[in-house]
């Protein structure tokens, strides 16, 4: 049987820089587990724009639809910041997860136990957490029309437009009811359905697919600001929370920081399944391109890497597999090794993107 085939999208910024030390994981496992990938690279984001003028091809796009999984590294950069809309390197991501139908974006926030004092939170509140935020990523304000900026009158009006249809959300709350099955077993839905009408029919929908089809599952409905407190005041009460594209945007890099850093939080975009079963998967971090920390060497990869341990669990059913990678990066982390994103008040010598990268492949090899 062909070898599984994998998409990797570097980008721009750290994300070549933390995509590397992916490849040496990938190549691990395939080196010393029999699970060897057949990987090619593209171009997204401002390198592609430079190289081609758009941040993705339509050659890129259709090998991105015809791999099994994609993993992305980061996109943007101030050198972009002034390119019209339609060819920022953004936009080459969200057309993969447009196009790609990449509805349920799976964002886990685990407190890793040497991390927990690292928290800007109080230990005994973030230690042994373990939650998912399900963020709906292909609709919302991103996508809603009309979008733009107009002239009314004599001033110039910016609109986007949040819209979400029944269908889309039922898809993504039943995502959320499935992996909470598969979990706690609770679903807390945020939204604001006390000013948006977006929010009355996202809470209505939820709702009614909880009474029809998961009524086994605990489901509670929070206001998205009150949720962001609450993140904050008592993470460990949510398991699993379903949330829009925006809110679930902010909630996840709050939701980052109880982790101890920006640089630990990956996530797995998921559609529907493919003709092989495997669903249509991106995996990336959550994190961004770094500028002002690109080229140092001080970018964390673990979030790039667990994003692969994501895509062992998501798309290639080697739940084992992924176990042995996160605990190896426990072991590392355990082991009081750091980049410079998890040095403490109290100091410590950090080490490089790279020495991360083989540290967690030698606790890798530590683990057979
Ligand atoms: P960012 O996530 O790039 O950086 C925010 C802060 O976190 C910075 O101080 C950065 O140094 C730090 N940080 C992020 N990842 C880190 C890591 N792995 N290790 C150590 N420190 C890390 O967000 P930003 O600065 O708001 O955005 C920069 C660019 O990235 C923008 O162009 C933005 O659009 C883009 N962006 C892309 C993605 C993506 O590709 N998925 C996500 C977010 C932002
Ligand atoms: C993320 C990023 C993206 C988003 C940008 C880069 C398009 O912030 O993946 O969280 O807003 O979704
Ligand atoms: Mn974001």
């Amino acid at each position: 049987m062909a070898n599984p085939s994998l998409l990797i999208l570097a980008g721009d910024g750290i994300g070549p820089e933390v995509m590397d030390e992916v490849k040496k994981v990938i190549g691990w496992f395939g080196a010393k587990r029999d699970m060897a990938f057949d990987v090619s690279e593209d171009l997204v984001g401002g390198c592609a724009y430079d190289a081609h003028g758009t941040p993705l091809t339509d050659a890129t796009m259709e090998k991105a639809q015809s791999v099994d999984a994609v993993l992305l590294g980061a996109v943007g950069g101030p050198k972009y910041d002034d390119l019209d809309f339609s060819v920022k390197p953004e936009r080459g991501l969200l057309r993969l997860r447009k196009e790609m139908d990449l509805f349920a974006n799976l964002r886990p926030a685990q407190c890793f136990d040497a991390l927990a004092d690292f928290s800007s939170l109080k230990k005994d509140i973030v230690a042994g957490l373990d939650i998912m935020i399900i963020r709906e990523l292909t609709s919302g304000v991103y996508f809603g029309e009309p979008r733009g900026i107009f002239t009314e009158g004599n001033e110039r009006v910016g609109i986007n437009t949040q819209r979400y249809t029944e269908s889309e959300i039922a898809r993504v709350a039943r995502s959320a009811f499935e992996l909470a099955r598969k979990r706690g077993n609770k679903v807390c839905s945020m939204e604001k359905a006390n000013v948006m009408e977006s929010g009355v029919l996202w809470r209505e929908v939820v709702t009614k697919i909880h009474a029809e089809e998961y009524a086994d599952v605990e489901l509670s409905h929070m206001y998205a600001d009150n949720g962001a407190m609450q993140l904050v005041r008592n993470p460990k009460q949510f398991d699993v929370i379903v949330t829009d594209n925006l809110f679930g945007d902010l909630l996840s890099d709050a939701a980052a920081m109880l982790t101890g850093s920006l640089g630990m939080l990956p996530s797995a975009s998921l559609g529907l399944p493919m003709a092989n079963g495997r669903p249509k998967a991106l995996y990336e971090p959550v994190h961004g391109s770094a500028p002002d920390i690109a080229g140092t060497g001080k970018a964390n990869p673990i979030a790039c890497i667990l994003s692969f341990a994501m895509a062992l669990r998501y798309s290639f059913d080697k739940g084992d597999e992924a176990t042995r990678l996160e605990e190896a990066v426990n072991k590392v982390l355990a082991d009081g090794l750091r980049t410079a994103d998890l040095m403490g008040p109290e100091g410590g010598t950090p080490i490089s993107t790279t020495e991360m990268g083989d540290a967690i492949v030698a606790a890798l090899d530590a683990s057979l």
